[in-house]
């Protein structure tokens, strides 16, 4: 705490207020210049009453009444607030950032199944057909024999892609209406240009009810 007085301060004025100020627990520097009397104060003593006995002398030019230590603590309180208003700032950006880039990233080639998918009841598919089905982006060639027994396997050619197969009732065959391709119902290259068999999916009848799965 810091008190500003006149350069024409006189002494006994001086003494005076440096008895107040030692009878209220302060420490008193005094140095004098040819524009003001400074007087620094230390020590462990209440601001309130330096205040109050201060308000009394008229001499004191000016006051400044804070200490070093104040103005430490608000510029900390000052940093510690913009880190803080920095810190929430950046939150508030990745918050808002996070779903929108989310929405952005383009999806994923290739859906996994994540479980069996429920096809529908086994009585309505006639023994010796197939059905195409989309089952999680995949298409899928789900076929019953003529023992009833359920297969399913990729409905993509793997010759070339995007060719889709088609059922052929009478040869109880996949054909690729692309380059000829054959397949049989287990997936099988039986015949053309393609050399490798087709993705097999696992099928499953629970209470007269088809599922289909990925083979793992
Ligand atoms: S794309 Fe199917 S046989 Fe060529």
């Amino acid at each position: 705490m810091i008190l500003v007085l006149q350069p024409d301060v006189d002494e006994s004025f001086l003494e005076r207020v440096r008895k107040e100020l030692m009878a209220l627990g302060c420490t008193f520097s005094l140095s004098r210049g040819d524009e003001q009397v400074i007087v620094a104060l230390g020590g462990n003593f209440d601001p309130d009453a330096v205040y109050a006995a201060a308000a009394a002398w008229p001499a004191v030019d000016a006051l400044n009444l804070r200490s070093d230590r104040y103005y430490r603590n608000e510029r900390r309180k000052r940093r510690f607030m913009s880190w803080l208003i920095i810190g929430f700032g950046l939150l508030t950006i990745a918050a808002l950032a996070f779903p929108v880039l989310n929405f952005l990233r383009p999806p994923d080639n290739k859906l996994e199944l994540t479980g069996p998918v429920r096809v529908g009841s086994v009585t309505g598919f006639a023994e010796g057909t197939a059905r195409r089905l989309r089952i999680h982006g995949d298409t899928v060639m789900v076929v019953r024999d003529h023992a009833g027994r359920f297969r399913a396997v990729s409905g993509d050619c793997t010759h070339l892609d995007p060719c889709q197969l088609d059922w052929n009732l009478e040869r109880q065959q996949l054909l690729c209406p692309c380059h000829g391709g054959v397949f049989d119902i287990l997936g099988n290259v039986v015949d053309g240009p393609a050399n490798a068999p087709l993705l097999r999916f696992e099928t499953a009848v629970v209470k007269d009810t088809l599922f289909v799965n990925r083979r793992r």
